[in-house]
């Protein structure tokens, strides 16, 4: 069937956490007739789980401009030094601005913003609250402001695909909507502005931090779209992630830079602190060169993790600034006041995505990107700590500003919107659910922390035959997997994961967080360049 229901509006944006509730929030305050849809509740997306922290320069003595400069040196020479530049000046105001609308940092006893350290930081200046649950307490003061401010709404809204006009502008998005009463099924939102801000796609790894709804939908769709996608091979492997055994699935346990930033050291089996000596930071260096001196040393010792010891932090210390990561350590039957926390790299955080200019405008007019799911270019090869919660904020406010500015110029489609396309009979072949832990488990074994030529080829063939079946089947008789929730996941995810492992095979050097065994070092006269992939809208 078509398509059961369409409203309109003058933006969608697409996603929940920092970014699209904060670009939510200042286009209605622009009023701008807004509609928030989200994959499944309001909370449910990476924010709430961040812990560390948002950084900006908040503290006596730092600045802007030590901040760029931490910045520049974790992205390896791939950052856009403008895009930075824009990040580190406007973020303080955007943090206090995120105070106002509601969000309660943890404070000194004179009332000053505490900050922490991260690695790659040479100053205090991560922002914190509930100790190690910043991101709870941002989505928390975000989706109040949201729902105080009476905002619309449609949870449980899986995005499928944008709607342009016959001009090529964006028309708003069709969605898979589950048991939300009036919009119930397939529909549409149409609307000449939309934001994506579905955040990342960490589950097309088996092991993660992000949550299950990760699936880089908003990349898939964008790709889709024929918009540009920049960056895909950088996925940031987070260095400290609790060790569940070598067959953990899923999301994963973090435990924040933010305990190396107060004071905790990576050890060996043998006890040995080993990151001293490899970097004038130690366990503080940025995460990449930290994520590789475990992996090192794992290898050297024939180890599946590394031990992060924090017994000094003593049992009040635990509980008063790490109480989230102290009640998932001890669920999981380890103490980290009296015994170190088994850790290991996992994947983190995407820091390619969607390619926009300093306004959050992708390739494709009225489509817009921030947050995970975007590539302003302010991370460059290696994302530096907690800059992203902060990228979501300064990025969602500037494309608000850009919709807001616009809008009086915008004028209806000159030409009527193409038709809807049908879901239900996608041109494209829809995979099975269990294809996804195929996915996960060849993107894990081919293209994680450790890649190579031959990873990442065996990678490519496999996705490659995983796409070709399902596209025959649906060639030869017209078969195509149920549309459904899964099956979109599913499909997105190889999307992704085939654009991953193709950007990662033509990289041929070792840069940020993209680790080629093959290519020891950083080649700058060939590789200081990003690959950036558009598709053509009829062949993903
Ligand atoms: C952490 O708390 O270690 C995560 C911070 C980040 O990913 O920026």
């Amino acid at each position: 069937p078509a398509p059961g229901w369409s409203i309109s509006a003058d933006v969608v944006v697409v996603g929940s956490g920092v970014a699209g509730l904060t670009a939510a929030l200042r286009c209605g305050a622009a009023g701008l007739q807004t509609v928030v849809v989200t994959k499944a509740r309001l909370d449910d997306g990476s924010t709430r789980w961040a812990q560390g922290g948002i950084a900006a320069a908040l503290g006596e003595g730092d600045s802007p401009e030590q901040h760029l400069d931490d910045t520049l040196v974790a992205g390896a020479g791939l950052c856009d030094e403008e895009a930075v530049r824009i990040l580190v000046t406007e973020g303080p105001d955007a943090v206090r601005r995120l105070i106002s609308t509601g969000a309660q940092f943890d404070t000194d006893d004179e009332g000053g913003i505490q900050l922490t350290r991260e690695g790659g930081h040479h100053r205090r200046r991560i922002a914190h609250a509930g100790g190690d649950a910043t991101g709870a307490e941002i989505s928390r003061a975000l989706v109040a402001a949201v729902r105080a401010r009476g905002m619309r709404t449609i949870e449980n809204a899986l995005v499928l695909d944008l709607l342009t006009d016959a001009d090529g502008r964006t028309a708003g998005v069709t969605l898979h909507v589950m048991g939300e009463g009036q919009h119930d099924g397939v529909g549409a939102v149409h609307a000449p502005a939309v934001v994506l801000a579905t955040g990342g796609m960490g589950q097309v790894f088996s092991a993660t931090t992000n949550p299950s709804v990760s699936t880089g939908d908003g990349v898939a769709l964008a790709l889709r779209a024929g918009a540009e996608v920049s960056d895909l091979e950088f996925v940031q492997f987070h260095p400290t992630v609790l060790f569940l055994g070598p067959d953990a699935e899923g999301q994963q346990p973090l435990v924040s830079e933010a305990v190396r930033g107060e004071g905790a050291h990576l050890v060996d089996g043998d006890g040995v602190r080993f990151m001293t000596g490899q970097h004038e930071l130690a366990e503080l260096a940025p995460r990449d060169i930290v994520a590789k001196g475990i992996m090192r040393r794992m290898q050297e010792q024939g180890a599946e993790h590394m031990f992060l010891d924090a017994r000094h932090f003593g049992a009040d210390m635990w509980e008063h600034r790490f109480p989230t990561i102290l009640a998932a350590c001890r669920a999981n039957g380890i103490d980290p006041v009296t015994e170190p926390i088994p850790v290991a790299p996992a994947a983190h955080y995407a820091s390619g995505g969607v390619r926009t200019d300093s306004h959050g405008r992708t390739t494709v007019p009225g489509l817009y990107a921030c947050g995970e799911v975007a590539c302003t270019g302010v991370h460059g090869a290696n994302r530096l700590a907690s800059n992203s919660l902060l990228e979501g904020l300064v990025y969602a406010e500037r494309i608000a500003a850009d919709i807001a500015h616009g809008r009086a110029d915008r004028s209806l489609p000159a030409r009527p919107p193409r038709p809807v396309p049908d879901p239900e009979k996608p041109a494209h072949p829809l995979l099975a659910p269990e294809d996804r832990f195929t996915i996960q488990r060849i993107m894990t074994e081919g293209a994680g922390v450790l890649r190579s030529a031959a990873s990442l080829q065996e990678a490519a063939d496999h996705l490659q035959r995983l796409h070709s079946d399902a596209r025959d089947a649906l060639d030869e008789n017209g078969k195509t997997s149920e549309p459904g929730v899964d099956t979109w996941e599913t499909t997105n995810l190889l999307c992704v994961a085939r654009v991953l492992v193709a950007a990662a095979l033509l990289r041929e050097e070792t840069r940020g967080c993209h680790w080629r065994e093959d290519h020891g070092g950083r080649d700058d006269t060939a590789w200081r360049r990003h690959i950036v992939v558009r598709l053509h809208p009829d062949r993903t």
